[in-house]
Formats: C-alpha cells, structure tokens, sequence
C-alpha cells in the first residue's frame, strides 16, 4: 500500500522554504478563551520540525462555522495567543488569509518565522474550493503542508485546491492519524473491539456497518443503545430514543451482526435517572426493566464489568462516544470505566475524536492511548472506509 509523502521523507529541503502550513485549529473557545487546546497541542510538532528545518510558516486554519462573513467572534486570535504560550514565542495573527498585504508578508517570511492567517471561512470561496480563491491563497510560498487531518473529509480550497497548486507534503499529525486510523481497516490484531456510544443510530449507521464487517465485536452505550432496546421490544422509559427509522435501522444492524459473525453486545444494566440533573434521584436496573417516568443516563455496573472484560482480552480497541452524559459527574462511570479499561490495556488502543476524544482530555488519561485522535467526523468517515479530498490530494510514495 502506497504510504503519504511526509515532511520528514526525503525529497525537500526546507531551508530557505516559505510554507503554508494548514493546520485544524477549530478549538472550543469560551469568552475568548480556548478551552480544549488539544488540536493546538497536536500543531506544534510539525511547525517546530519545519522551523527548525530552517523553513518560514504561516499557519492557516478555520475555526467555527462564520458562513462566509468576518465574524470577530471567531477571529483565530485566542489560538494564536495559545500556540504562542505553547512553543514559547510570540505568534503574529495576520488580518487575513489572503490578500496584497497578507501576500507581501508571506513572501517576506525568513527561516524560522512564524505567522497565522486569519480565519479561512470569513471568505466564502473557501468552503466552495473555489479554483481563484485557492490560487490567491497559494501567492508567496514555496510549499503546502497539510496537517489538519480534522478537516481532511472538507473538499475546501485550503484542504484540497490548494494541494494541487503547491509542492505539497502530509504533516506529521495528519501522516500519523491516516497510518492508525488506515491501519484499523486494513489488519488489526484480533479480537478487534469497537466500543460505540452518543445519541443517534441514524448519524452512526455507515460506521456501525463498516465495524461490524471488521471487528469480532461490537460493545454500544450511550443513548442510541436505547434505540436497540426499543426495536426489540424493550420499554425504555423517558430515555432519549430514536423513531420508526432509527429502529428499522438498529433491527438491520442487529440483523447484519449475525450474519457477519460478529458480537453487537448492548448494555444489560442501566443507570437510570428521575431527571436530567446532578441532583437527580438515581438508581441501577436490569435494561429491560426500565420504569415509566425514568430515563437512562449511564451504562450499568454489570455492563461497564462486562465491557471492561471485553476490552481487556482485545488485541486492538477503537472507542467512539460516550457511555452517557459525562459532563455530569454522577453519570460518568461508565465513560471512565471505558477510558480506564482501555488505558490499562496492552492491545492497540484508539480514540475517535469529538466526545470521547474530550471525555479522555477531562479525565486526565488523553497519553495513555496508543491514539487520540484529533479528527471527529474526519476520523468517522475514514474507518467507514471513505476517501478523505484532503489526504487524496497529497502524494504518496
Ligand atoms: C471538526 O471540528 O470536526 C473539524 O474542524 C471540521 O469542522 P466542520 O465540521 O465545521 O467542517
């Protein structure tokens, strides 16, 4: 299998090297505060390789959904602050990503400088990958290094036209997510253990079929279990579930396992709640013992012992969503008995990004995984065996 040309393959000399670095800085911010810098965090290695490699960089990146108009809301400022702290210097935030003067600076950039470019979406030719657009973008550099493996499944000019109009190389965040997340489909130890929780069936339902082709198991939580009970007959309560389409589709996965081979396990206990609080009254029920009135909030003691069990004999473990609303602490056990299970064990171990990504960030345990990955729907659409516009565009060797 051909494999992505990197920036430390041979072939470049980035001395004297003036490269467009696009990285996924779409961070959460509060109050002009970045509040999860992990997708900064995971930027630095490869700006520091190009700088130390005697290259100039101007690092780009969208953040949030401004819809083409420049929205200071989500001005890359907090970022920029932050990935200074980060690589202990200060960090210029041009007033664009394009433009005469972004372009005149660009081309001034010496060995070693650092600059970011202002949000890409405040043009809307971006999300367009209009060819014009992707041309200005281009004006002043020598190379294009894609790192922002998050935003690789967006055919966008700053992830794909871009690509095709520079020298380009994968980063080293992007190379590493594509050699993991590509080595999952491709020959995982077995047993292959997907863990699977959030909301919905209907969002999941390629993922769920491309895993149950490939894993010997198949472990689900979180609220779309309670799809899978109702379609087979179970009351659930007040618990958040999905309608007739959801359930016809839980039936064909249910369907699909066994003719697959593989084991779609669903929780047999449940932590149940009177309300979505804190201060709830709480107590833990067999799954097909759900009472009127009451919703489910969290795996059960019995099924976070039998997932444990599960991940613990696996030789690789993907996770993707959490067992319930992990936010609130009286219902985190069964995310943390995940995250800790996997963390204790000696198999391949990868998270999906999004929310289990951020459950591992919260409970401390983020460098205890063989993965994290930084991608959320790039991560999801990769293992349900996509091609991804913005790694496609790279080379390969
Ligand atoms: C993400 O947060 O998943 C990526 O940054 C992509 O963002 P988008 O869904 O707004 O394209």
């Amino acid at each position: 299998m051909s494999s992505l040309l990197g920036i430390d393959d041979p072939g470049v000399d980035w001395s004297g090297a003036r490269v467009l670095v696009r990285a996924d800085l779409n961070v959460p911010l509060d109050g002009g505060r970045v509040t999860d810098d992990a997708r900064i965090r995971a930027s630095v290695p490869t700006l520091r390789y190009l700088l130390e490699a005697g290259a100039g960089v101007a690092v780009c990146s969208h953040l949030g959904r401004p819809k083409g108009e420049r929205d200071p809301a989500l001005s890359l400022a907090p970022a920029a602050a932050r990935l200074g702290e980060l690589m202990g210097r200060r960090v210029e935030l041009l007033p664009d990503c394009v433009g005469d003067e972004v372009r005149d600076r660009v081309s001034s950039l010496g060995a070693g400088e650092l600059v970011m470019l202002e949000n890409l979406r405040f043009h809307p030719e971006e999300e367009k990958n209009d060819p014009a657009f992707a041309e200005r973008l281009a004006q002043g550099y020598t190379h294009y290094v894609n790192d922002a493996f998050g935003a690789a499944h967006r055919a966008h000019a700053s992830t794909e036209g871009v690509a095709r109009r520079l020298p380009a190389r994968a980063g080293l965040l992007l190379k590493r997510e594509v050699e993991v997340l590509g080595g999952l489909l491709g020959s995982p130890s077995h047993p292959f253990v997907a863990v699977l929780g959030g909301s919905k069936v209907t969002d999941k339902l390629p993922l769920i079929r491309s895993l149950l082709e490939r894993c010997d198991r198949v472990l689900i939580g979180g609220a779309m279990c309670f799809t899978f009970l109702v379609a087979q007959g179970e009351p659930v309560g007040t618990s958040l579930h999905e309608g007739p389409d959801g359930q016809a589709m839980a039936r064909e996965l249910m369907e699909l396992a066994v003719r697959l081979n593989c084991a779609l396990q669903l929780p047999v206990d449940v932590l149940i709640a009177d309300r979505f609080d804190a201060e709830a009254d709480l107590q833990v029920v067999p799954t097909d013992d759900i009472p009127d009135g009451w919703m489910g909030v969290d795996i059960g003691p019995r099924t976070a012992a039998a997932y444990r069990e599960a991940i613990g004999a696996a030789g690789t473990v993907f996770w993707n969503g959490p067992m319930g609303p992990f936010e609130i602490p009286p219902f985190a056990d069964g995310t943390v008995a995940v995250a800790d299970a996997m963390a204790g064990s000696d198999a391949t171990t990868v998270v999906g990004g999004g929310d289990s990504g951020a459950a591992v960030a919260r409970f401390g345990m983020a460098d205890r995984y063989t993965h994290v990955s930084t991608g959320g729907g790039a991560a999801l659409e990769m293992l349900e065996g996509r091609t991804l516009p913005g790694v496609a565009a790279l080379p390969t060797a």
